[in-house]
């Protein structure tokens, strides 16, 4: 479904009514065995023309967020009418302005929207959203209205984008085509891109990529874009974002259970997210400079694979490998480490992981895990999740985890002992050694990165969710005076 502003005498085949419970609509009449106006409900009047009644819940209920479900809701109706066109009038909210109403409808519209077909030969007939066009009235302003479209819109787009890439399996998706994938995206938007190779990493005294993708038959490297506004000399230290690309995670020699494997293609959501901000970065222009990084590799068991026992270096620290499973944190640190020595007095830094099962086990795909060393940061990202109805949940860093990860034979372990405990929080420990003076955050997205169970937003199909995109680039934007 599109989305664009109604103007005066625009003209539509149907409707589209958002209601609380227990509301009336001006001139329609309709029964409460038609209609509760529970949140997720839609119901469609055929009478002259067709209207579509959304559900909002209830009043005293109301978030923001509802407005991004009731949009889903819509989509998912109109694909149950031959009808093309719909004019749908925003509810004058206590809480949220047309700006809100209408980004919020757009980014729950355009997410609903989103499908990955392009591998299926064979088109099913499930009927779809495309060709669909909502027409927004603002209940009061008209341009805040179109202001919040055009944002939704970005917002949308880019987690989309990075839904598609994500979406691409391991035989396709692999480093060297992640690499590509940000040239492709850096000269179509402007932003310079440079992609650092393992033979390179290794002069730097990282290798952290370079073991952990020795298995495979393509290997490793790192990818750093940097978007910088224009007039330049109005750009000073940068916000950097960091993301985990691992384009499949077999476990290494340390193997997976077969059980899901399938959907370790989706443990580059990280690296995904980070491309995501980059578009969406290059189309809002904010005035920072912002550099995404991006570590990938693939963990795959092999003769020339890395072994658990085996001692690698990255960022000055001596790792012993318990397991070859803990792979994204090795990742991480080489791309820590360069930020480190590249962006010493980076306004922030915040990395985005598929990073622990147990973070799925404690939130489930509800909240991406928070941890941080920065309260300020901490409660920034905070905010932007409100805004941006993707949650956060933090974690506590008690000194306690930390003496978990102590090495044996090195500096430290990839993995603690005794083996699970805490096990979302000692690897931020981990990464904390290789991390700057800057305020630092790590958001671990393993149960929010993809949603194939339970459906918490009504607005993401089976699959990829694009976590992450919105809630930095609105970080950002909160950060940026724009
Ligand atoms: N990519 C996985 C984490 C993961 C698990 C993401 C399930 C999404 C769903 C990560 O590389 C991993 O294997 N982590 C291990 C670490 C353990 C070996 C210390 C884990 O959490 O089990
Ligand atoms: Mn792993
Ligand atoms: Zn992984």
């Amino acid at each position: 479904m599109e989305i664009s502003i109604y103007k005066d005498g625009t003209k539509a085949e149907a409707e589209a009514i958002m209601l609380f419970e227990g509301e009336k609509a001006d001139g329609i009449t309709f029964s409460k065995e038609d209609f509760t106006g529970k949140a997720g409900e839609a119901s469609i009047l055929r009478k002259d023309k067709v209207t579509i009644l959304v559900g909002l819940g209830k009043k005293a209920e109301f978030e923001d967020e509802k407005i991004r479900q009731a949009a889903a809701t819509l989509v998912c109706a109109s694909k149950k009418t031959s009808a093309k066109t719909f004019i749908v009038k925003l509810p004058a909210f206590e809480k949220a302005d047309d700006f809100v109403a209408a980004r919020n409808f757009v980014e729950g519209a355009l997410l609903a929207s989103y499908e990955f077909t392009k591998y299926k030969e064979k088109k099913d007939d499930n009927p779809s959203s495309e060709g669909k066009t909502a027409f927004l009235k603002a209940s009061k302003s008209a341009q805040k209205a179109e202001d919040g479209i055009k944002l939704g819109r970005v917002m949308a787009q880019a987690a989309n984008y990075a839904r598609d890439i994500n979406n691409e399996p391991g035989n396709v998706a692999n480093p060297e085509f992640m690499a590509q994938k940000a040239i492709e995206l850096s000269k179509k938007s402007g932003f310079s891109c440079k992609v650092i190779n393992v033979a390179e990493l290794a002069k730097m005294g990282l290798h952290g990529i370079e073991y952990v993708g020795g298995g495979s038959k393509t290997p490793g490297r790192l990818v750093v874009m940097e978007y910088a506004p224009a007039p330049k000399a109005s750009a000073k230290d940068p916000f950097v974002f960091v993301g985990k690309g691992i384009t499949f995670d077999s476990g290494g020699i340390s193997i997976k259970p077969s059980r899901e494997m399938e959907k370790m293609k989706w443990d580059k959501s990280g690296a995904c997210a980070i491309l995501g901000i980059m578009k969406a970065v290059s189309e809002l222009k904010p005035n920072a400079r912002v550099v995404g990084i991006i570590g990938l590799a693939e963990n795959m068991p092999s003769g020339t694979a890395c072994r658990p026992g085996d001692i690698i270096r990255s960022g000055g620290k001596s790792i012993e490998i318990f397991n070859t499973d803990a792979e994204g944190r090795l990742v991480l640190a080489d791309a820590l480490s360069y930020a480190r020595d590249k962006y010493p007095d980076a306004k922030s830094v915040i990395d985005l992981a598929t990073l622990t099962g147990a973070c799925v086990i404690a939130l489930g795909s509800v909240a991406s895990g928070l941890l941080a060393t920065d309260d300020k940061l901490a409660a920034e990202i905070e905010k932007a999740s409100f805004k941006t109805g993707e949650r956060v949940w933090r974690l506590p860093m008690f000194p306690e985890f930390e003496q978990m990860i102590a090495g044996k034979q090195a500096d430290i372990k990839n993995t603690a002992e005794p083996g699970g405990e805490g096990s979302t929080i000692t690897p931020a420990f981990f990464l904390k050694n290789f991390i700057g003076k800057w305020p630092w955050a790590h958001l671990d997205i393993a149960g929010t990165a993809y949603q194939t169970t339970l459906a918490v937003r009504n607005y993401y199909a089976w699959g990829p969710t694009g976590v992450g995109v919105r809630l930095c680039t609105q970080y950002l934007l909160d950060h940026s005076g724009k």
